[in-house]
């Protein structure tokens, strides 16, 4: 599938400011118009798009004849919390939006990002399948749901090409996450780096499904460009690369920094990720478009370590230490 102008919303945050790069390295600069509602962006590509604004997103789709959205303008699922009606806004009103602007101006697809936050407490807990008891909890949650439902609508009855995927927790080094749940696995990386202790606001045994941000990119892309006809999902397929809990992520940092500690100190999030699962079963996305994760706990600790300007340990690097001694 060719595609020859692609919108980004929420271009800002934590996915879009690396997806942008990404697609413009695939595709060309001139193919890619990153947008958001924050306009503190240096690219002389962005614009300053409101996705709740639906004259604002008419305006912009008819004006760079965008035939392709990769919709990621949300609230996530702390900050919904802590402003529903904001997330019910921007999540909801916002795809609506987008998807008719897409019906409108005839796009080929639009890429809408789900999530773990679809889950309940009374979802089952490991290897979950994609058709499962949801019941989300959160605001966050029950917009996402509505979202993946909205998405296969409007290819049911429209033909609109929604395609959608449910990221677990996404680590990544380059922009601070947006508000979310699983933020803490980036944060604990962070503190470990500078030399300093964290504070956790997840207990150590909250076990969730992970993923760093290169197989995020990799994963959006290769749904978008797969054959339609071997797509039997749209808009829901799970996909993770591992599951930790934060005394795990802790155990691993400290074979790089032998001094890290970590105290759990659980706040209002605690209740967010006791709704999750811990694993999720990822056969469809596999099946159906090749999913192929390539970064395990370890290679994804190594690679944001040394990204953030820290040192890591190697069986070498031990060996000639405790020789010079
Ligand atoms: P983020 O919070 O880092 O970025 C979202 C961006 O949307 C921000 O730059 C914000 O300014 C922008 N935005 C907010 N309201 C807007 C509006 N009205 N109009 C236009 N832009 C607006 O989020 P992210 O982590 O980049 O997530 C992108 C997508 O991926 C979301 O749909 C999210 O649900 C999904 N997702 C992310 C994760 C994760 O761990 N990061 C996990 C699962 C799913
Ligand atoms: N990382 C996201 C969050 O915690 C999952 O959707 O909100």
């Amino acid at each position: 599938m060719t595609f020859e102008k692609i919108l980004v919303t929420g271009a800002g945050g934590q996915i879009g400011s690396e997806l942008v790069p990404y697609l413009s390295e695939v595709f060309g600069n001139d193919r890619v118009i990153p947008s958001d509602v924050r306009s503190n962006s240096s690219d002389n590509r962005f614009i300053s798009l409101d996705v709740t604004d639906r004259a604002a997103v008419d305006l912009a789709m008819d004006k760079y004849k965008i035939d392709t959205v990769f919709h990621l303008a949300a609230i996530l699922s702390a900050s919904g919390e802590k402003n529903p009606e904001l997330a019910y806004r921007v999540n909801i009103a916002g795809l609506y939006n987008i998807f008719e602007s897409a019906l409108k101006n005839r796009s080929k697809l639009v890429m809408t990002p789900s999530s773990i936050g679809v889950f309940g407490p009374d979802t089952p807990r490991e290897n979950v399948p994609i058709e499962t008891i949801t019941r989300p909890v959160t605001m966050y949650g029950i917009t996402k749901l509505m979202a993946e439902y909205l998405g296969n609508y409007y290819h049911a009855r429209f033909g609109l090409n929604a395609r959608g995927l449910r990221f677990p927790g996404l680590i990544s080094y380059k922009t601070p996450p947006g508000g979310g749940t699983t933020d803490y696995s980036i944060e604990m990386i962070r503190e470990a780096v500078k030399g300093k202790n964290y504070v956790c606001f997840l207990k150590e045994d909250s076990k969730l499904p992970m993923m760093y941000m290169p197989d995020a990119l990799q994963s959006l892309l290769k749904l978008a460009e797969a054959d339609d006809s071997r797509l039997k999902h749209r808009t829901d397929f799970n996909i993770t690369s591992f599951s930790i809990t934060p005394k795990q992520l802790e155990a691993e940092l400290r074979k790089h920094y032998k001094s890290f500690e970590v105290t759990y100190s659980p706040d209002f999030r605690q209740r967010i990720a006791d709704s999750w699962p811990g694993s999720l079963d990822v056969s469809a996305a596999v099946q159906e478009w090749d999913f192929h994760p390539n970064y395990d706990l370890r290679a994804t600790t190594e690679d944001m370590i040394v990204n953030l300007g820290g040192k890591i340990r190697t069986r070498e690097s031990n060996f000639l230490e405790a020789a010079n001694r």
